[in-house]
């Protein structure tokens, strides 16, 4: 069929033709977002999941609600190599001169104003522009103390007090949530907490990899009283199938039950792989009805593209040793799996591992979901391994 008219959305964030399974995240944020509006409290959420499962195409859709109750939005993505007080000064920076142009002046967004040039000589930003162009003096001894944990609540706080002032609501919206330093989200814990006490209107809605709530640490006793966290998985049969059969029945295409069984059991209804699936089936097929055939004549190139591009991209920053601590762990199945079967299958004692295995949490490709187990952020990853890769011990010499 025509590529031209090819409904299907594979590839980071992008929106798919039809988002299912998802109603409940999105009414809960929604609801979340309305009672802000409204001046009421409502735990912010924060979605873990693999890597995938539509974390950000979630966040996006809630930054458009953010938007339609006429918030002002704050969108930004953790990276494991910029820090967060760099990655958030620019939003903030612009939310405020937002705030400062309104009719009236507000001493609250001044004050603010000169709390953000604090801040950010504080935590040393260098961007010159970013301090000069606000056209205050820093505000002596808030936000300023050079301690993250103290200025980024004092920071949130006045920026908190400017939005009320006003009558807005901040929303801030956070992915790649586990590229955060332990210390960075034990601030932004704290940030969101005296927000909360002092009841003004900045919500926090964010999304990552379950490794993310590990670094919680001893903040994570206030994040669970602050936060939700709901998981975002694989889609069950029903969902996944309508995710595949509505965009096409839109033009007048079917799919056959058997294919959709068939393309289930390939992804176990994880929505990146479903989107690859159904994207190729329908460049490969005659139509207008999708049958089994052409899902097996589509895997082989499915299994290419997804090798090429969404493992490929994670896999390529690794070191040799960490590929084979990874393929050890493909060659014991899909997981988890204990730390010590991983040392037996390397032929290395388990203390031994302890630097690889934090560098590969670090890095966003292994987490361990209860003490001693370790598992793949990335579906499906086992599979890619064995094709990637032949599997051999750590050679103790190298
Ligand atoms: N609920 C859903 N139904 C169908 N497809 C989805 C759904 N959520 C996400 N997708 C598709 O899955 C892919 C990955 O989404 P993305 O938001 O990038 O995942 P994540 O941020 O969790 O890694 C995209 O191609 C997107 O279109
Ligand atoms: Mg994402």
């Amino acid at each position: 069929m025509n590529e031209v008219h090819n409904p299907y959305a594979p590839g980071a964030g992008i929106q798919p033709p039809e988002l299912t399974g998802r109603d409940n995240f999105l009414e809960r944020a929604e609801t979340t977002i309305k009672r802000a509006v409204q001046g009421m409290f409502s735990k912010s959420f924060i979605a873990v999941g693999l890597r995938g499962v539509g974390k950000t195409v979630l966040l996006n859709r809630v930054r458009d609600i953010a938007k339609e109750q006429n918030c002002k939005v704050a969108m930004l993505e953790a990276h494991d190599d910029k820090d967060f007080p760099s990655l958030i000064a620019p939003a903030i920076r612009r939310i405020l001169l937002d705030l400062d142009r309104m009719e009236t002046i507000s001493e609250h967004v001044k004050l603010s104003l000169r709390a953000f040039r604090s801040f950010i000589r504080s935590v040393k930003i260098t961007y010159k522009d970013l301090e000069f162009s606000l056209g205050v003096d820093p505000e002596i001894g808030v936000a300023d103390s050079g301690d993250l944990e103290v200025d980024l609540p004092e920071l949130f706080v006045s920026i908190g007090k400017a939005a009320k002032s006003r009558g807005k609501v901040i929303v801030i919206i956070l992915d790649e949530l586990q590229y955060l330093s332990e210390k960075e989200m034990s601030a932004l814990v704290m940030a969101m907490h005296k927000v909360v006490q002092e009841q003004l209107p900045i919500v926090l809605m964010g999304a990552g990899l379950p490794l993310l709530v590990g670094k919680m640490g001893e903040s994570k006793s206030y994040a669970e009283r602050l936060f939700e966290f709901p998981k975002i998985g694989a889609l069950d049969y029903t969902d996944a199938s309508s995710a595949i059969v509505e965009p096409a029945r839109r033009q007048n295409v079917n799919f056959h039950e058997t294919a959709l069984m068939k393309i289930f059991d390939l992804t176990e209804g994880y929505p990146y792989f479903l989107q690859e699936w159904a994207y190729v089936c329908w460049n490969v097929a005659i139509g207008p009805i999708i049958d089994e055939g052409d899902v097996e004549k589509s895997t082989p190139r499915v299994i290419t593209r997804l090798d090429e591009s969404f493992f490929r991209v994670r896999f390529d920053r690794l070191t040799p040793r960490e590929k084979q601590y990874l393929r050890a762990m493909a060659e014991l199945g899909s997981g988890p799996h204990r730390s010590g079967d991983i040392a037996d299958k390397l032929k290395v004692p388990s203390n031994k591992l302890g630097p690889c295995r934090s560098s590969l949490i670090t890095k966003g490709m292994i987490f361990s979901p209860s003490y001693g187990d370790t598992a793949f952020t990335v579906p499906l990853f086992d599979q890619y391994l064995k094709r990637a890769m032949v599997f051999s011990p750590w050679n103790d010499s190298e």
